[in-house]
């Protein structure tokens, strides 16, 4: 998105903390800006702090220190109803007694709108969400799908500035999950509005987000778009809760420039970016991603080889994992494409295999093992 001004932030956290009971810090020191238009998700494991930092945004929480500014003004004593946030949770929330027409009228109406412009937009954001035909239904008589859609449609029809949405698909099956992602996807990019999304699930933070936040014990990890994510990350927690790694803990022999020398437990020694390390002799934990390790003549080139012994194949369609023992570690795997694994690969073979020196990340040996 390139250079952010001031102009382009929505929301600005500045040192908030929350504490629940005067004693533990469930939010530690939040520091976040939002950008007008963006879609950015808070990911991370329960009890992270993801729904308490929405609701102190929300206006349901209050900050035990900092501040939360939207749209350049102070919201700390700005009641939630007057904040223009539009807000979507998982057990939808609808108003059991009122039709989805009513439902979506409902945030115009405590508004003071008139009664034709509430019909009319009732009407626009029943068909953004494809259920024109649905509008006299009442939430019972609609299955959970067509539920989250309606309130998504109530989140967007009074046309708030700054949407919330927090683990709102976690109702539903995978396959109507899916489709809603991509629905909610869309319908961010038609209207360019602001959103704010919780999730604990990976797939869906990549999928949908522009930038994500990780959340761990209260603290952001690491903030950035779904592929730097993916591709660079920070610290061992980033690494070990997006996509699958092979893992190694092992010793800082020596940094030279953006790349350093580490020492496995077993003696070998492997050529890694220096991406969270001390200094010589400190403990680092290694990540490689699978789909980066080359096997046979295809390792041949790579700054680090080794020999690893095939254990067992694992066939996922498109591709194969392949498990193998590799530096006494017995649960190394390699992400094979289909067309590209050797058939003649069996159970038992000792084959050369390697990585480059840009595919293996020498982090903080916090959750080594
Ligand atoms: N109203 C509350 N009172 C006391 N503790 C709470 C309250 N809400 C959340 N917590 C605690 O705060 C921590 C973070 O919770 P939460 O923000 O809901 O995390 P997440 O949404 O990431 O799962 C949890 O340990 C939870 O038990
Ligand atoms: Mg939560």
């Amino acid at each position: 998105m390139g250079d952010t001004s001031s102009n382009d932030i929505l929301v600005s956290f500045r040192g908030v903390q929350k504490s629940y009971d005067g004693e533990n810090l469930i939010v530690k020191d939040l520091n976040l800006d939002i950008r007008k238009g963006e879609f950015l998700t808070l990911l991370g494991p329960s009890g992270s702090g993801k729904t308490t930092s929405l609701m102190m945004l929300a206006g349901f929480e209050t900050p035990t220190a900092g501040e939360i500014t939207l749209a350049g003004k102070r919201l700390n004593n700005v009641p939630p109803h007057k904040r223009d946030i539009g807000m979507v949770f998982q057990n939808y929330a609808l108003f059991p007694h009122m039709t989805v027409a009513e439902n979506l009228a409902f945030p115009l109406t405590v508004r003071g709108m008139s009664k034709a412009d509430v019909a009319e937009k009732v009407k626009r954001s029943l068909s953004m969400v494809q259920l024109d035909a649905f509008s006299g239904r009442y939430p019972a008589q609609l299955s959970g799908g067509q539920q989250q859609r309606v309130a998504l449609a109530r989140a967007l029809v009074f046309e708030p500035q700054l949407v919330l949405m927090d683990e709102p698909l976690g109702a539903l099956d995978k396959q109507l999950r899916e489709h809603m992602q991509m629905e909610i996807k869309h319908i961010h990019q038609r209207l360019g509005v602001t959103v704010v999304y919780v999730t604990h699930d990976q797939s869906e933070a990549l999928t949908m987000s522009d930038r994500v936040a990780v959340f761990h014990q209260g603290e952001i990890q690491q903030i950035a778009p779904p592929r730097e994510l993916y591709e660079a990350p920070c610290n061992t927690f980033v690494a070990q809760f997006i996509g699958e790694n092979n893992r190694f803990a092992g010793e800082l022999v020596s940094r030279d420039g953006d790349n350093c020398t580490v020492q496995l437990s077993r003696g070998e020694k492997v050529q890694a970016l220096a991406v969270n390390v001390g200094q010589p002799g400190d403990s680092v934990s290694l990540s490689i991603r699978p789909e980066r390790i080359r096997l046979n003549a295809a390792a041949e080139g790579c700054d680090n080889r080794f020999s690893g012994r095939v254990s067992e194949f694992i066939y996922l369609g498109d591709h194969v994992r392949v498990r193998l023992e590799v530096c006494g570690k017995t649960d190394f795997f390699v992400k094979q494409p289909i067309a590209e694994l050797d058939t003649a690969l069996a159970v038992g073979d000792v084959i050369p295999l390697g990585w480059q020196v840009e595919h293996v990340r020498a982090l903080d040996p916090q959750l080594a093992e």
